[in-house]
């Protein structure tokens, strides 16, 4: 049941502390995460793997490509990412000792497990690992390892709980690939450290609900928005602009901010609201004077930024504050204020915010 709540989906966004604790309980060990929490076999597995390909459908599509970030970053290991409805028509090439890793929440997406079917059927193909929601889907069942999620039920069409869960995952994921590789090390102490703090954190972050829902009168009018964020924080952002889309009908997209001048500064005026995840990382500098080019065409400026971000309030510059944060965390965090800003922008504009038009939950059929 909804309980309180006006909407399933602002439920499940307010679920995600809880779920995320649940997801990472019982796989951190000392200082490292469990090798063995995918399977059995999975310990040993995870030291063979030479290549990652990640294949998955819309907001599942946008965890993996946050993983690709993580896992060269951190574990040292090629990553490739695809939407599964093109990976699974074309005859791409499966270099030796590839883990082929599908994301979904529902585990019965059309396009995700036919592309799973090819990949079992390729060379170079090591195992297959299903990080998912739903125990005992076609998915979970197909695949030689799996990882749960355990966001519980999603019944809100836009996918919430989902995703951060799935992003938890990949970097247990992440971490699990790092200690097979080199053992113990101060980075994974670092960031087991973090994931025990998340919970907590994701509570803070969502504290910002009553602030983002002052802020959504400045979009309903809206017909066009920009979201920009540069490294793990784009895929970020073009999860923000799917959740504003699906559910508002606004028209969103998302760039690399360092793409802007390359086209889509063109769009730029007045009634082109833009919207940057900025948390305090090592290219918050470049994405702060890629603003400053948005700013100087006249854009209303609404920047999510780190606690400690120099880049203050004035005219069209909205700065709403999140907490300080290890920036290999960051996407977790700025996922929640673009989550609360699609839903609060939908409740104004009046649509359906659990069932929006044209799209169904699960997508079983191609
Ligand atoms: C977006 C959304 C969809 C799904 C996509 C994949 O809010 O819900 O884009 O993410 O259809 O679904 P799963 O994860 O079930 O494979």
């Amino acid at each position: 049941s909804r309980g309180n709540y006006r909407h399933f989906m602002l439920k499940e966004i307010h679920e995600q502390s809880e779920v995320i604790a649940k997801t990472l309980e019982g796989r951190l060990g000392d200082g490292h995460v469990m090798t063995n929490i995918f399977g059995s076999g999975s310990d040993a597995l995870m030291s063979d793997v030479r290549h990652i390909q990640i294949v998955a459908c819309g907001t599942s599509y946008h965890a993996g490509m946050v993983a690709r970030y993580w896992i060269e970053k951190m574990a040292g290991v090629p990553t490739q990412v695809e939407v599964a409805s093109e990976y699974r028509y074309r005859d791409g090439v499966v270099p030796d000792n590839t883990l082929f890793v599908t994301l979904s929440q529902s585990g019965e997406t059309a396009d995700t497990l036919a592309a799973l079917r090819h990949a079992q059927s390729h060379g170079g193909y090591l195992a297959s690992l299903a990080i998912c929601n739903v125990p005992g889907s076609s998915m979970v069942r197909e695949s030689d390892l799996s990882l749960m999620t355990h966001a519980g039920p999603e019944i809100g069409v836009a996918s919430t709980k989902a995703f951060t869960t799935q992003l938890v995952s990949l970097l247990m994921l992440t971490l699990a690939l790092r200690y097979a590789r080199s053992g113990d090390d101060a980075l994974q102490a670092r960031l087991v450290g973090a994931l025990r703090q998340l919970p907590q954190l994701i509570n803070q972050g969502l504290a910002l609900d009553g602030d983002i829902e002052r802020l959504s009168s400045a979009f309903a009018e809206k017909h066009h928005a920009l979201f920009l964020g540069r490294g793990p924080m784009f895929p970020i952002a073009l999860e923000g602009a799917l959740k504003l889309k699906e559910i508002s009908y606004i028209h969103a997209e998302a760039y690399p901010a360092g793409e802007l001048k390359h086209g889509p500064l063109a769009l730029v005026d007045s009634d082109m609201p833009v919207i940057a995840v900025a948390p305090n990382d090592e290219l918050v500098e470049k994405l702060k004077s890629n603003l400053q080019e948005v700013r100087a065409r006249g854009g209303e400026l609404f920047v999510f930024a780190g606690e400690n971000v120099s880049i203050s309030e004035g005219d069209g510059v909205h700065v709403l504050r999140l907490p300080e944060v290890d920036e290999v965390i960051a996407p977790l965090l700025f996922t929640l204020p673009l989550q609360l800003l699609a839903y609060h922008v939908a409740v104004l504009k009046g649509t359906d915010v659990d069932q929006p038009r044209n799209l169904a939950k699960s997508v079983t059929v191609e």
